[in-house]
């Protein structure tokens, strides 16, 4: 066969001549909208240890963005393809294994974790692979993602599915969930009791801060931007939400001295806002991944010895501050980014026990990816979305704990 249809499942391990992929092409970077293009390509290669998976959905991520965008950096200065698959979540089938690979078979269900790494190295093997020089987030840093009928990946980034969640819904969490664990369990050491406050605290990784809060004991104060949103978060477990549109602490660029004083008064407020939620204490915690518009106020409101873990910064990378609250206070600032498999697996068993639930808002067809992507881009999204490929549509649960 050529191509497989979309939204059908085919005979397992029968392997078609092409497949359907979502490309960026370095002379189209730019808008998501058309920055990404299907087209008709050839599988992947599949090495000794790799596995290739049909996809079966896959989950959208602020990545895929940033790659269509080609900035702040280009894709194609981190690989040398001269295309790009973007996508770093997954649902799917083992399709074909490499000749190294034991732990999975042909029809296994899984999910995808997005960290490759070398495997040999000593870091990889004695302290962590995220410090693996050769360190790389499938589907951004690599070419062959999951926005395609078929993806490849090494075996080490195989999680079974939960047998409780359609595919759509499984597709969804893994990046974003599995970051989360990362920065609140291993960097930020999160117990219980802890306040956290959670910057985007109904976007992708904020869903999953407030339940992994909950997990623990600890309590999530949410900052969103409208209605909707605080409800999403309260329905999450938030114990109070602060809409952000209600002080004006965003960082601007080229500030006058008036407008620093304003923005200073501002932070002030907004730390009331935070202690009114719980009472009177400051953060032990900030969630952070916003950056240039919200880091200030994030090491000013902290509280003493309190933490600031980052993994990202949505609204720019130079970020300012004033570190005399950093020093005098000893806070710490930790930085942190994704996960590496024994922590995505232990993240997992949390979902397989139902401890932790996907937060899939909506799912789009495989020609919709762009458009998928470019919602995000515009903040007009809430907890995740996630792209139909050889998974049909109409089996999404909107909330998989009710059963069908
Ligand atoms: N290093 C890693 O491993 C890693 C992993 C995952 C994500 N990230 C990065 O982390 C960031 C967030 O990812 P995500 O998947 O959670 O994205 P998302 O779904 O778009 O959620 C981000 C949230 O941030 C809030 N936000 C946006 N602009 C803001 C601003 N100017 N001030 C305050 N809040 C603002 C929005 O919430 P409200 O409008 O409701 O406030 C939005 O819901 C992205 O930059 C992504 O690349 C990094």
């Amino acid at each position: 066969m050529r191509v497989f249809d979309l939204g059908t499942l085919p005979p397992v391990g029968e392997l078609p001549d092409k497949m359907l992929a979502v490309v960026i092409r370095p002379d189209r970077e730019g808008d998501p909208a058309t920055a990404m293009q299907i087209e008709e390509v050839d599988l992947p290669p599949v090495g000794p240890n790799d596995v290739l998976v049909l996809t079966m959905a896959a989950g959208v991520n602020f990545n895929g963005v940033w790659a269509a965008r080609g900035k702040p950096v280009s894709v194609f200065k981190m690989h040398k393809e001269p295309f790009h698959i973007a996508g770093s979540d997954a649902a799917g089938i083992v399709w074909k294994i490499g000749t190294h690979v034991t732990r999975w078979k042909v029809g296994d269900e899984v999910v995808v974790h997005c960290n490759q790494s070398c495997g040999q190295c000593p870091e990889c093997n004695g302290l962590d692979p995220m410090a693996c020089s050769d360190q790389k987030i499938w589907g951004y840093e690599t070419s062959w993602g999951s926005f395609a009928q078929f993806t490849r990946v090494q075996a080490q980034q195989l999680l079974h599915k939960p047998k409780h969640l359609d595919w759509l819904s499984a597709s969804s969490y893994g990046l974003t969930y599995f970051t989360a664990y990362r920065m609140l369990i291993h960097q930020a050491k999160m117990k219980p009791g802890d306040n956290v406050l959670i910057w985007g605290a109904a976007g992708g990784l904020g869903v999953f801060a407030i339940q992994l809060c909950k997990v623990v004991g600890a309590n999530p104060i949410a900052v969103v931007s409208n209605p909707e949103k605080a409800e999403l978060a309260r329905s999450l477990g938030a114990v109070g939400v602060i809409d952000r549109t209600a002080v004006d602490i965003a960082k601007r660029p080229n500030e006058t001295p008036e407008q620093k004083t304003h923005r200073l008064e501002e932070m002030r407020r907004f730390g009331k806002a935070v202690r009114a939620i719980t009472l009177g204490r400051d953060p032990d915690i900030v969630f952070e991944h916003v950056g240039g518009e919200t880091f200030g106020t994030s090491v000013f409101v902290a509280k003493k010895f309190g933490k600031i873990v980052i993994c990202g910064a949505t609204s720019g990378f130079d970020l300012e501050f004033d570190v005399r609250h950093l020093w005098m206070r000893q806070k710490q600032i930790l930085g942190s980014h994704f996960a590496n498999a024994y922590q995505a697996e232990r993240a997992n068993r949390l979902v397989d026990e139902g401890k932790v639930w996907p937060v899939l808002d909506q799912v789009y067809p495989f020609a919709d990816t762009p458009k998928a992507h470019a919602a995000m881009a515009e903040n007009k999204h809430k907890g995740k979305s996630t792209i139909a490929i050889q998974a049909n549509i109409s089996e999404w649960r909107r909330d998989p704990r009710k059963q069908p």
